[in-house]
């Protein structure tokens, strides 16, 4: 294999959770009692997991100090305070509304600004944003730019099309469309960044037409990071001033913090506007607590504070995005084909392509993850036509996703480059032998998000890599 440069790691390690590789007859049994769905393994089943890099992250020493300092009071605490302070000073509104995880946020912002039949437009909503704004009666709408769908590895495809955004304003009318979101970095869309340039065009757009503009900001200092590398003017700018830029252009932002929050929980809304604020409040203590904790534990609060700060450290930064391009660069080399360029917290592995051999409607992705927990005990996650595909209950017609991808996401600060060279052993391993990789197919599946609870068979074979 080629040498590839590895970043080191901006940290050393103080505290270590073991973890085991279970053998290969003892991964089959797992894999086989969980009907070949990842989601219903056990923790204790994975030796590396790349399910998710939402509230995965390790802490630093000083958050595990910042814990010591919670302050429990029910109304007006310290810790809340603080937490207040920070969101203040570094996202720049007036006001911030607590509350556990990010999909709260959605809700409180939905059930407050959206009338059923309206439309939100989105560069892409993340599937819980989506299901929050289905909910409350919306219309989500996916304007993603046209980049986004090249497979050339072009900078900043998180974009929002601006030229669509004027046309639907113009087509659906101002008073349809409560707010407009931008997701940064697009989650939904490869975990690609969005530019400063489309950040202030569609500030400008909305704002000419008085639409409050959002953002879903759960990696916003991977976004600022991207606009620093490759956008013009940006080089030399400390990352906190560009953090500043961005959120000057919008109204409020939503985030789950269990991302760039660098916490295992947590997450707000913040804006400028009083009476919305307001009708927020009144939900929030119905739903989740008091103002000044939302939800969380004074001691959440605390951390959260110190996390928010440190992610937008530039060796922490840097070294993050490196070790997705670093992870990037092995599993290309061990022969399987990506998403590019790529993104911020994730690698895309592109089932579709690398095993041509399996059509859409036998999950593609589905084989490939099966195949890195059984090959390596890694646990990825499919985004393809299991998650997204569609059946007509009447005729049978199946309509597959636009693309069949493995998302193999990093966790903050928890596997070093070792970990990366494990899975890229694995991937080598399964690439060698990928005409073995059977397709699957569903037995049994609740009506709703099928991915996380269905039962799966391999189609035309017994066993599964055995
Ligand atoms: N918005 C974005 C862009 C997200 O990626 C997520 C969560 C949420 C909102 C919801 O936040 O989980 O705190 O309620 N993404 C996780 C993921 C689950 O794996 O990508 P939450």
């Amino acid at each position: 294999m080629k040498k590839i440069r590895q970043p080191a790691e901006p940290y050393r390690i103080k505290s270590v959770e073991p973890i085991s590789l279970l053998s290969r007859p003892e991964r089959l049994k797992r894999i086989r009692e969980a009907n070949y769905n990842v989601f219903k393994l056990d923790a204790a089943d994975i030796y590396i997991d790349l399910l998710t890099d939402s509230g995965t992250g390790a802490m630093s020493t000083s958050q595990w100090a910042a814990l010591m300092l919670g302050d429990e009071t029910y109304a007006g605490a310290r810790s809340f305070r603080k937490f207040e302070a920070t969101v203040r000073e570094i996202f720049r509104k007036k006001h911030v509304v607590p509350c556990h995880q990010g999909r709260v946020a959605e809700n409180l912002v939905f059930s407050t600004i959206l009338k059923p039949g309206q439309f939100v437009p989105n560069n892409t909503h993340f599937d819980t944003t989506r299901g929050n704004c289905l909910h409350k009666g919306g219309v989500p709408v996916d304007l993603p730019c046209k980049e986004a769908s090249s497979i050339e590895p072009l900078p900043f495809k998180g974009n929002m099309d601006t030229e669509r955004l004027e046309a639907f304003i113009k087509e659906q009318g101002v008073e349809a469309i409560p707010m407009v979101i931008m997701t940064i970095t697009n989650n939904s869309s490869g975990g690609q960044p969005v530019s400063m340039a489309n950040i202030l065009e569609v500030s400008e757009i909305c704002h000419r037409h008085n639409i409050p503009f959002f953002f879903d900001c759960a990696r916003f200092a991977e976004n600022a990071y991207f606009i620093k590398r490759d956008e013009p003017g940006y080089a030399n700018k400390p990352i906190r001033e560009i953090v500043a830029e961005m959120f000057d252009a919008c109204d409020g932002a939503m985030m789950s913090a269990k991302k760039d929050g660098l916490a295992n929980i947590g997450g707000f809304v913040a804006l400028n506007n009083d009476m919305l604020y307001e009708q927020l409040t009144e939900l929030l203590i119905l739903i989740e607590g008091f103002p000044t904790y939302g939800g969380l534990a004074g001691r959440d609060l605390e951390v959260l504070s110190v996390g928010l700060r440190e992610v937008m450290d530039f060796d922490y930064l840097d070294y993050r995005i490196e070790q997705v391009r670093y992870f990037g660069e092995m599993i290309k080399q061990a022969g399987m084909p990506i998403v590019e360029p790529t993104g911020g917290h994730a690698l895309f592995v592109d089932a579709g392509r690398f095993l041509p051999h399996l059509p859409p409607e036998q999950f593609p992705a589905q084989g490939l993850t099966v195949a890195f927990y059984t090959e390596g005990c890694i646990r990825a996650v499919e985004i393809g036509s299991l998650m997204f595909g569609e059946e007509d209950p009447k005729t049978g017609t199946f309509t597959p996703a636009r693309q069949e991808l493995v998302r193999m996401a990093l966790p903050r600060r928890v596997y070093t480059n070792s970990h990366i060279d494990y899975i890229a052993e694995v991937a080598q391993r399964i690439a060698d032998s990928k005409e073995s990789i059977p397709g699957y197919q569903i037995v049994r599946q609740p009506k709703y998000l099928r991915h996380f609870t269905c039962d799966l068979a391999a189609v035309n074979t017994e066993e599964v890599l055995s």
